[in-house]
């Protein structure tokens, strides 16, 4: 909910003229996984190779947001909705100046993912379940988190005490266990070639 007394401005700029100043259409490519799944990683790669490829893309990763526009927020049930939208609004405004955003939060709850879908029009936005098993995750453990959360040490950790609600119908998933990250980047890359997202070669 806004404000009251308060409306939308529209630019004198039609986002069809940045586009095609761009060559590109925005979108936001939504990755969600358990922590340690692999989300920055895959993400930083895509978005490599995405620039290489000479589209502009932009990454929005989790940990990074937590330091600066989302640092007063925990991992409450509440915090984390409300992590995830201000994330969903900062991609939406990406997606608007013309970026292809990649994002990669846990973001463990359906309804808070599907209201940052609903932010964005048809297409553009394209759920990645960055699928890796809790037994994986946890046997990488990058941060020592989940060694502390099973300690009792770190509470609401998500796949130990605090729920990871998996994507029903993402539109890309990604097996993790049987690929390098650079591999699990190179098949979202031909998906979002697929799904029509990137301008034609
Ligand atoms: S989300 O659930 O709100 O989407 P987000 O992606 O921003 O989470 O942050 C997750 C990162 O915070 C994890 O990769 C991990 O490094 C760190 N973290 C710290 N505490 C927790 C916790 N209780 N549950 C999950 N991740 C945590």
């Amino acid at each position: 909910m806004s404000a009251p007394n308060i409306t939308w401005h529209h630019g004198l700029v039609r986002p069809e003229e940045r586009e095609s100043l761009l060559g590109q259409r925005g979108a936001v490519i939504w990755l969600t996984g358990l922590s340690g799944a692999g989300k920055s990683t895959i993400a930083r790669h895509l978005e490599l190779l995405l620039v290489q490829s000479r589209c502009f893309a932009y990454v929005l990763d989790g940990d990074n947001l937590r330091h600066g526009l989302n640092a007063d927020l925990g991992f409450s049930t509440q915090d984390r909705s409300e992590n995830i939208r201000r994330v969903g609004s900062v991609a939406q405004l990406f997606s608007d100046a013309g970026v292809l955003c990649i994002t990669a939060f846990i973001s463990p709850f359906r309804e808070d993912r599907a209201q940052a879908r609903a932010l964005v029009d048809e297409g553009r936005f394209i759920e990645v379940f960055v699928d890796t098993p809790l037994a994986l995750c946890e046997a990488r453990d990058p941060k020592g988190l989940y060694r502390r959360a099973r300690a009792g040490e770190i509470a609401h950790f998500t796949g130990i005490s605090s729920p990871y609600e998996a994507p029903e119908n993402p539109e890309v998933h990604l097996h993790t266990r049987d690929q390098t990250p650079e591999e699990s980047a190179r098949q979202l890359l031909d998906a979002l070639g697929s799904l029509r997202v990137l301008p034609p070669a």
